[in-house]
């Protein structure tokens, strides 16, 4: 028996044990300062956001700002995704992943800390709802590339295309902050999206 200070709670929580209700959840991954996160919450209120950040002072600043002005149907945890993925995220119970702007780790010997490998795909795509959706932004076209032909190797997924249509309270776009930046350095960003479950079109 595992110490259990050591051991993972099983089975784990299910999204209605973490949020208390049982609206769809949408995942942000890498949420960093998390000002794309809260708005997108408080933009939502019929859905849950939960925002899973590996550094630990983002995700410290993050939990803060949650706890004095978020909205209730939002939380952030310090954690590595690819290690919550497999153990903790129950099958087809996320209804949208957000992943903006992943680190490109540019050293070809820093490649396999990059998120986007074959078995991290594969569990992003087990945990998707079906019909749920991959929203993915990227400044690096060639990492983008990479990632867009790993969900492309899929059959399960469809790519589409979407913009970013939503506004904050101020009436500003809702961007994370390296969109926000790229964007005002006149960067070229790719976007692209994947949906889970329909009919791949053959043209
Ligand atoms: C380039 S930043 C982008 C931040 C934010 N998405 C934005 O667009 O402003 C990438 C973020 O992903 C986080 N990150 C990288 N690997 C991660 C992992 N394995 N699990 C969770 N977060 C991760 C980093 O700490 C960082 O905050």
């Amino acid at each position: 028996m595992p110490h259990p200070r050591f051991a993972l709670p099983t089975p784990p929580p299910t999204w209605s044990d973490i949020f208390g209700n049982t609206n769809p959840v949408e995942v942000e991954i890498g949420p960093g300062k998390g000002g794309f996160l809260l708005a997108l919450a408080r933009n939502t209120p019929g859905r849950n956001f939960f925002g899973v950040e590996i550094l630990g002072r983002r995700a410290a600043r993050l939990a803060s700002l949650i706890e004095r002005d978020g909205p209730g149907n939002v939380i952030a945890i310090h954690a590595d995704i690819t290690c919550l993925l497999p153990l903790m995220v129950w099958p087809a119970s996320v209804t949208a992943y957000h992943l903006y702007f992943p680190d490109p780790w540019w050293k070809r010997r820093h490649h396999n800390r990059r998120l986007f490998r074959d078995d991290f795909t594969t569990a992003l795509v087990r945990t998707l709802t079906p019909g749920g959706t991959i929203f993915l932004a990227s400044d690096v076209e060639q990492y983008f590339t990479e990632i867009v032909r790993q969900f492309t190797g899929v059959a399960e997924l469809t790519p589409f295309a979407w913009e970013r249509d939503q506004v904050n309270r101020r009436g500003k776009p809702i961007l994370t902050d390296f969109e926000r930046k790229y964007r005002y350095e006149g960067r070229p960003l790719f976007y692209t999206g994947f949906r889970k479950g329909e009919e791949r079109k053959i043209t």
